[in-house]
């Protein structure tokens, strides 16, 4: 039975890093793993492939990435399992413990490249960006009704924007208009407020505004904080945490949430770490992808990978 929408069915996402997560998991070991950002199911799958006793637990807040591990349900029967939530309410799952998890941020490729959703800038569409489409605010909501502080809050600090004065004025001055509706449409409004010698460099002008809007609509840098320290807490002596992150907002609560666990003061370097209080860096270094990765898949190019080991 074909369970994917017909949009659906012609996009795919290709997992990141799938060799470095499956080794940093140590997926050979027949363990419990909780995929907690499963999206198309590419590491879940991969985990359930590597030794026939793994389990895997999954959520997703996403009603589409529901539909989609139906097929795992499938294929894989009781050593799978789904629930679609937002990764902080890991709490209300059995009180499974953890041989790993994995937190693989952002969007998938699904969402990012279905015009109904709302994500790309590349599409003409309504602006929704809600990762889990029955609930919450869209984009146009958003844009319509923000206070200036929260436009600001979100274009400044969460997309980095440099220009966000002039967007952040260009959006409250075409509230209720087509310019905050329409994404083809918002971009334009974008682009303008840039000065004309910036407006047709590699990266898009409205790259960082997307982002800065998608993060606030889904409180996503939130959902990471309250998440990292609940999976934590349902992590197995020697568990492992992976978290593959995609900005500089991201890794830097994933890498500060790594120091506090590892006990680090902000003096000391992972070298020098003499005394672990609850955890272990793993990941000395950050764990990029390979020439060949990025190659294949472009997407991944910005993907940083972190492992932390639970005493
Ligand atoms: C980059 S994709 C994961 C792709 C997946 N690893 C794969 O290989 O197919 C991230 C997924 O996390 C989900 N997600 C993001 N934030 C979430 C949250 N707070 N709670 C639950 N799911 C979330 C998104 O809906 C998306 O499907």
């Amino acid at each position: 039975m074909n369970t994917t929408s017909p949009v659906d069915s012609y996009l795919i996402h290709i997992p990141v890093m799938l060799s470095e997560v499956n080794h940093a998991l140590g997926v050979d070991q027949a363990g419990v793993f909780l995929d907690a950002t499963f999206g198309g199911g590419g590491h879940s799958r991969a985990i359930l492939e590597a030794n026939p006793a793994n389990e895997v637990w999954a959520i997703d807040c996403d009603p589409e990435a529901e539909t989609r591990a139906k097929i795992l349900k499938e294929t894989f029967s009781d050593r799978f399992h789904f629930y679609r939530t937002k990764f902080s309410a890991i709490q209300a799952l059995p009180e499974v413990f953890y041989d790993g998890a994995l937190l693989d941020l952002g969007v998938s490729s699904f969402q990012l490249d279905d015009p109904r959703r709302g994500f790309s800038f590349r599409h003409s569409s309504t602006l929704d960006m809600r990762m889990d489409s029955s609930s919450g605010i869209s984009a146009e909501t958003f844009l319509n009704t923000a206070s200036r502080a929260e436009l600001i809050e979100a274009i400044r600090d969460f997309g980095e924007e440099r220009h966000w004065k002039r967007i952040v004025n260009a959006i409250l001055s075409h509230r209720g208009m087509q310019e905050t509706k329409r994404s083809d449409l918002f971009v334009e409004l974008i682009v303008s407020c840039y000065p004309l010698r910036e407006r047709f460099r590699k990266i898009h002008p409205a790259t960082k505004t997307f982002q800065g809007i998608r993060i606030a609509i889904n409180q996503e840098l939130l959902e990471l904080q309250e998440a990292l320290s609940k999976i934590f807490t349902r992590l197995k002596p020697h568990g492992r945490l992976v978290v593959i992150s995609f900005h500089s907002l991201e890794d830097r609560i994933v890498k500060q949430f790594f120091r506090e666990k590892a006990g680090l003061t902000k003096s000391q370097t992972i070298l020098t770490q003499v005394a672990h209080t609850e955890a272990t860096i793993i990941s000395k270094k950050i764990i990029s992808p390979s020439k060949t990765e990025i190659a294949r898949n472009p997407r991944s190019r910005s993907a940083k990978l972190r492992v932390l080991e639970k005493l």
